[in-house]
């Protein structure tokens, strides 16, 4: 007997966009390419797949995306093993130093598309997921850390969101950091009793990353341990202090929060996070910051970067509470027929109007009138052609406005010769 096929489904934490949400997406991707090459950017696109060792060395051995996150497989032909981009930077980099990209030039570059990580799905969580990587490669002064964060501010303007507060944190340079660690993993060893698994295993491996903890248990040792920030020299609170009269300069609010860590170990010196209250837990829509360290690891001539992400489901969830959706039209003209011969004239028709630049539904099929203008109503076209019987025998179409506002000043329903109906339409659409 044969086995009953269980139903498929989407996997856990992996989202279908239907065609109405889906006509959200494209809205917003065509405003943010919009507002990218405002400011210079130019589209750059990398593989799904890498080489994992490019993450487990870019990201970090000791972060939650390479210890538990990734979707990594061995490839069955040669044994290599790869994985899905949990984030598209290592990528961009990779790719920046294969093609020699710096060679005689900084680069302003971003890429879109989706990105996966094996978290507990939750509204704002995914497990498929969708950024806006955007990243200055080989500039290295603090006016483009503070144009990259202006510009997201600008973003939210466009997108006419409000809720959104900008921290913004200094992570010094490798030296600091590892003056500071020395000093953080001493006050770790003091409060060892307080320390969860978690605390405990990566107090020697990532002392930084205890601190982050949501453990309540652990918040009074994380609130009294040493302050990465207190241990930056001059030329970090030179760069900090930078970035800051930029912010000023251009009106844009922050706060110093001197515990964000970000969850990716490449940062030095400016990182920051775009947090909002609309969203639930999940509060981060944009991170990012500087990563002057990484072009180097990962074989290239050294050379400064900065950038952010912007996750899209949680900023396509943050906008639809800023600006509702509205579904747009399927097409500009609906065209509604009867009989084999108005069919045929409708598809030629339905060509002419497209050369135009009238987007056009034909009515596939055999239907009553009745059941076609349902669909020409659910459509939404502004629009309804009728071809039929004597009329069309007559050489006349039936042109009738479906739009509530059209009816003001226009006669409901109008006969147009065919011979005159892409100009008469092209005037109305
Ligand atoms: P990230 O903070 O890991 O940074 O991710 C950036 C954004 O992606 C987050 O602020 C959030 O909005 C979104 N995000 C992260 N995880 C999920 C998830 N599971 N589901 C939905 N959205 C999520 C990076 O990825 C860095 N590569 C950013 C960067 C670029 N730094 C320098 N250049």
């Amino acid at each position: 007997m044969t086995q009953p096929f269980s139903k498929l489904t989407a996997i856990r934490g992996m989202n279908d966009s239907l065609p109405g949400a889906s006509a959200r997406w494209e809205q917003l991707e065509a405003l943010v390419r919009d507002w990218l090459k405002a400011y210079g950017y130019r589209n750059m696109r990398t593989p799904v797949l890498e080489h994992t060792r490019l993450f487990t060395r870019g990201i970090g051995e000791v972060t939650d995306i390479v210890e538990k996150e990734m979707y990594s497989f061995t490839d069955s032909l040669n044994g290599e093993s790869l994985t899905m981009r949990p984030e598209f930077t290592a990528g961009m980099v990779r790719a920046a130093i294969e093609h020699n990209l710096l060679y005689d030039r900084a680069q302003r570059v971003y890429n879109m598309g989706p990105v996966f990580r094996h978290e507990r799905p939750q509204r704002g969580r995914y497990r498929q997921f969708h950024q806006i990587d955007v990243e200055a490669l080989g500039m290295t002064g603090p006016d483009i850390d503070a144009e990259m964060i202006i510009m997201v501010a600008r973003l939210w303007k466009l997108l006419g969101i409000t809720d959104v507060r900008l921290e913004i944190n200094s992570l010094g340079q490798a030296h600091e950091r590892a003056a500071h660690r020395e000093a953080l993993i001493a006050h770790l060893e003091k409060h060892k009793d307080v320390l969860d698994e978690d605390g405990l295993r990566r107090m020697y491996s990532n002392p930084l990353r205890v601190l982050d903890t949501k453990n309540p248990a652990m918040q009074a040792m994380a609130d009294s341990a040493p302050k990465l920030f207190d241990f930056l020299g001059d030329e970090s609170r030179t760069h900090y202090e930078g970035v800051c009269a930029r912010l000023d300069d251009a009106g844009v609010a922050y706060t110093l929060n001197t515990r964000m860590v970000r969850g990716l170990d490449y940062y030095n010196l400016t990182v920051f996070e775009w947090i909002t209250d609309k969203l639930g837990a999940q509060a981060t829509v944009c991170g990012g910051g500087r990563y002057d360290g990484l072009i180097e690891l990962l074989g290239g001539k050294p050379a400064p970067a900065v950038g952010f992400a912007i996750g899209m489901e949680r900023l396509i969830d943050l906008w639809g509470q800023f600006q509702p959706e509205q579904t747009p039209a399927e097409c500009d003209v609906y065209i509604v027929h009867q009989g084999d011969e108005a069919q045929r004239r409708a598809a030629v028709l339905a060509e002419n109007l497209r050369d135009t630049g009238i987007s056009v539904i034909v009515h596939a099929g055999a239907a009553s009138f009745k059941s076609q203008f349902k669909r020409a109503d659910a459509s939404q076209a502004a629009i309804a052609v009728i071809l039929a019987g004597d009329e069309l025998l007559a050489g006349v179409a039936s042109v009738k406005m479906l739009r509530q506002s059209d009816q003001a000043n226009e006669s409901m329903q109008q006969q147009v010769p065919l011979n005159d109906l892409v100009a008469f339409l092209k005037d109305k659409v």
